[in-house]
């Protein structure tokens, strides 16, 4: 069955509430974000289920996207559609399609792009560090591991959770070779500051947007400008394969490193997988992994990208107008702050809840039907990458509870969410 979540928002109200409302591309971009109704397909909202922190939204059009792989096509590996894939991410970002190398998970595309950029980093003594902020997914932390380099833990702004450069400044060391800056809740937080950073210091950038797909820092949409830059297509990410990721690379080296490396780093695999054909006397000459893309992910990657400027961006956007807007007044919870000249696609939605009252918010939350989650614990109080201490992420850590967020919510939702939130920050 069909389900219909009624949407009412207008670019007017979009731009009125979230930050966004700024910058000429900015304008322009919320005018082409064309609101549509989320059709959820039966899976989305409440519907006599429960009301879920974060889910993927699919359904016919991704069903039959698949099918057609399945069926008509046949191909179930990497061939065709994700080459489609590919030269449509390079035209959402406005990129050459030789720059967009898709592969299975965000982990791997950021695993494969630090490799890409660490193996052109020339000698050093000792391994090679990359500067990432502790408030981010493991995700991020163990990419820069397997790539045999040390994650350096840094601390994080109070106000945005993202990189504290004055923190990273300090860590640097003659082994740093790379920093990470995460787009923590879609935010791209002073990320030019973070770029011209690494500009001065001689690092290159590995920017994990996992959470980020969508956004735009200052009028450029992320993944149109950088170094190297992976998002995330999981299955509750702003657009899904099932799962999967891809990085957006500029430099030509690199690029075609990373793309050997999703095939097991046989010479130019993916050029011939996307002719139709195959590498039957190939080279090898590093090492390689097996995290290509398959046709049947692309496949439902393709239709995804095609609801996100009309379903998923403008839904996503609304509610987190919405929670900020009935959130506003509430004592002791704050919303994380943003750039008025950036356009956030929120992937999640945490809030401070200050006083030491996250504990019993939540488990408030939690007796009224209400998932909550914890974005994240911060990496550097994990037993793998234990170091510290790391105080304002600390800090935030102590306060930060993510509250649900999802296209197939409905406004009752959030309201239902937020009157809850006021009554357990009164007790
Ligand atoms: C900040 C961050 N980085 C990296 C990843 C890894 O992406 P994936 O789950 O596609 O491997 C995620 C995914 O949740 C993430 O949130």
């Amino acid at each position: 069955m069909s389900r219909i979540t009624p949407q009412n928002e207008t670019p007017e109200m979009l731009s009125a509430l979230l930050p966004g409302k700024g910058g000429r591309f900015v304008q322009a971009e919320i005018e082409r974000y064309e609101p549509r109704r989320v059709v959820t397909h039966g899976v989305g909202g409440r519907d006599g289920m429960e009301l879920r922190l974060s889910r993927s939204i699919v359904g016919k059009p991704e069903a039959d996207a698949v099918s057609r792989v399945l069926l008509d096509d046949g191909y179930l590996g990497m061939g065709n559609e994700v080459r489609l894939f590919e030269e449509e991410l390079a035209a959402f970002f406005g990129v050459e399609p030789w720059q967009v190398i898709a592969v299975n998970t965000g982990t791997a595309a950021l695993h494969l792009a630090v490799e890409a950029v660490v193996a052109r980093c020339g000698r050093i003594g000792g391994k090679a560090e990359v500067l990432v902020p502790s408030l981010t997914f493991v995700a991020s932390f163990q990419a820069v591991s397997a790539a045999g380099c040390v994650p350096v833990a840094c601390d994080a702004l109070p106000e945005t959770g993202t990189l504290d450069l004055r923190d990273a400044e300090k860590r640097l060391t003659g082994n740093t070779v790379a920093v990470m800056p995460v787009d923590y809740a879609s935010n791209p937080w002073r990320l030019d500051d973070v770029y011209d950073f690494a500009r001065r210091k001689g690092l290159r950038v590995v920017e994990d947007a996992a959470h980020a797909f969508g956004c735009s820092h200052r009028g450029r949409k992320i993944g149109s400008f950088g170094d190297m830059v992976c998002f995330s297509f999981d299955g509750i990410k702003n657009i899904t394969c099932g799962e999967g990721g891809c990085i957006v690379a500029f430099d030509r080296q690199a690029a075609a490193a990373a793309s050997d490396a999703r095939l097991l780093s046989v010479e130019q695999d993916a050029v011939r997988r996307f002719a139709g054909e195959r590498s039957w006397n190939p080279d090898v000459k590093r090492q390689g992994y097996r995290c290509h893309m398959s046709n049947i992910m692309a496949a439902i990657g393709r239709v995804q990208l095609s609801r996100l400027k009309t379903e998923f961006a403008p839904a996503r956007r609304r509610l987190a107008a919405l929670y900020a807007r009935c959130l506003a007044h509430v004592p002791c919870v704050a919303l994380l702050q943003s750039d008025p000249e950036d356009f956030i696609v929120p992937h999640i939605l945490p809030v401070r809840i200050s006083d030491g009252r996250k504990d019993r918010v939540k488990a408030a939350l939690a007796a009224a039907g209400i998932p909550t989650g914890t974005h994240y614990k911060p990496n550097h109080l994990l037993s793998f990458f234990r170091a510290g201490p790391l105080p304002a992420t600390e800090r935030l850590y102590a306060e930060l509870v993510t509250l649900p967020l999802h296209p197939g919510l409905s406004d009752g939702d959030v309201k239902t969410v937020c009157d809850a939130l006021a009554r357990a920050a009164r007790v």
